[in-house]
């Protein structure tokens, strides 16, 4: 019986192994395409870059484990005087954290970085259920956690961010709640008008996107007060949806839009009231861009990651227009969990699909 012997380039190809020597050198009898190269060498760097971060962020956890004893995981809820040798600790701990911090952010620069953020604040009740402290406490914790996470993307270059704060929906809720988000809102926001000159150091514009008249009052008020101050910021723009859904901004786009034409017909009625009406018609169709100038996000470029908090799934009627081809991903942490390294670890997945983005949005223009 004969069995032919296995030949070299068989058994690599049978067992798919290929050394680097047969791939620079294009062994003969191997016919590798040059996109096999590239494609080998582009996996061996992703790996080699996902490694060096994974042990950044491996030492970044480990010293957030080691600090979290000292700086005291939520210190809104009880909030203690620190001692001068704490300070002294975790000065040196924050100091050593904002390098390592600067050094990872120094890394990802090297990706693609996303230009737009968008989360969904998921998981303060939770929050505060499984803590069994109350239900509003988990909500300041939330809002601190969106302070630092707005440092970290300022830090990062991300310019816009934008953040789901209150549905439409989340008026059903019990009124005692609704009553204290609405306080909690409002004291916060008359923080912020308190601190506008550091705000306006940072060069931050906030822009608060929804049906402001469902607002009660004193908070519409605050709100309106805080946009007027920082429109003229030019840095990075912080959008607060609330009380928002997406449903109802594209049904205001389409009244704006309705408003105007008619407005215009008018206008063109009238100057030419004996003319014969030569384009009657074709300014009446409505289009996309239409509907873009109209909406609440006019100005903005879309989202390139949304974020949910608490491993949810749902978009909640929460920048439908706008998501077409943004990187969704639903983190497990609740939201006053969500954290610099979760930060990081969402943007390295969309580094990871980068490509295959773009190309869908080439696609998608293509088609148009
Ligand atoms: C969205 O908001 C509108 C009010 O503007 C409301 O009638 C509608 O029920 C909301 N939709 C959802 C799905 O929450
Ligand atoms: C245009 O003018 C005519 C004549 O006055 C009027 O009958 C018509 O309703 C007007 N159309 C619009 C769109 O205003």
């Amino acid at each position: 019986m004969f069995v032919e012997p296995l030949s070299y380039s068989t058994f690599l190809f049978k067992y798919q192994i290929l050394p680097y020597s047969v791939l620079f050198n294009c062994h003969p009898t191997l016919l590798i395409e040059e996109r096999t190269v590239t494609f080998f060498l582009t996996e061996v760097l992703n790996q080699m870059c996902l490694l060096f971060a994974a042990s950044l962020l491996l030492i970044w956890t480990i010293i957030i484990r080691m600090a979290a004893p000292l700086v005291s995981a939520s210190p809104l809820v009880e909030p203690k005087l620190p001692r001068p040798d704490d300070m002294v600790t975790t000065g040196v701990f924050s100091s050593f954290q904002n390098f390592i911090r600067k050094c990872l952010i120094a890394v990802l620069s090297y990706g693609p970085m996303p230009k737009h953020i968008a989360f969904i604040m998921d998981g303060n009740r939770r929050y505060a259920k499984f803590r069994s402290i109350q239900e509003g406490t988990g909500h300041r914790v939330g809002f601190s956690s969106l302070m630092a996470n707005l440092l970290y993307c300022h830090e990062m270059g991300v310019k816009y961010i934008t953040v789901y704060a209150f549905s439409i929906d989340n008026f059903k809720r019990d009124p005692s709640e609704v009553q204290a988000l609405m306080e909690l809102m409002e004291e916060k926001i008359n923080e912020l008008l308190e601190h506008s000159n550091v705000i306006n150091k940072v060069n931050c514009k906030i822009n608060f996107w929804g049906n402001l008249d469902m607002l009660c009052e004193p908070v519409r008020l605050a709100a309106q007060k805080l946009m007027d101050k920082t429109a003229q910021n030019t840095g990075i723009v912080f959008s607060v949806c609330m009380p928002y859904n997406s449903t109802s901004e594209i049904v205001n786009a389409v009244n704006g839009v309705c408003a105007e034409k008619r407005e215009m017909l008018q206008k063109e009625n009238s100057s030419n009231f004996n003319g014969h009406d030569a384009n009657g018609g074709v300014h009446s169709e409505i289009s996309v861009a239409d509907l873009d100038r109209h909406m609440y996000s006019v100005g903005c470029p879309d989202p390139d990651i949304m974020i949910r908090t608490s491993g949810e799934t749902r978009l909640s009627n929460f920048l439908l227009w706008q998501t077409t081809f943004s990187h969704l991903q639903n983190p497990d942490p609740l939201w006053p969990e969500f954290s610099f390294r979760h930060l990081v670890w969402a943007i390295l997945q969309y580094q990871r699909v980068y490509p295959y983005l773009e190309e869908t949005k080439k696609l998608a223009k293509k088609q148009l």
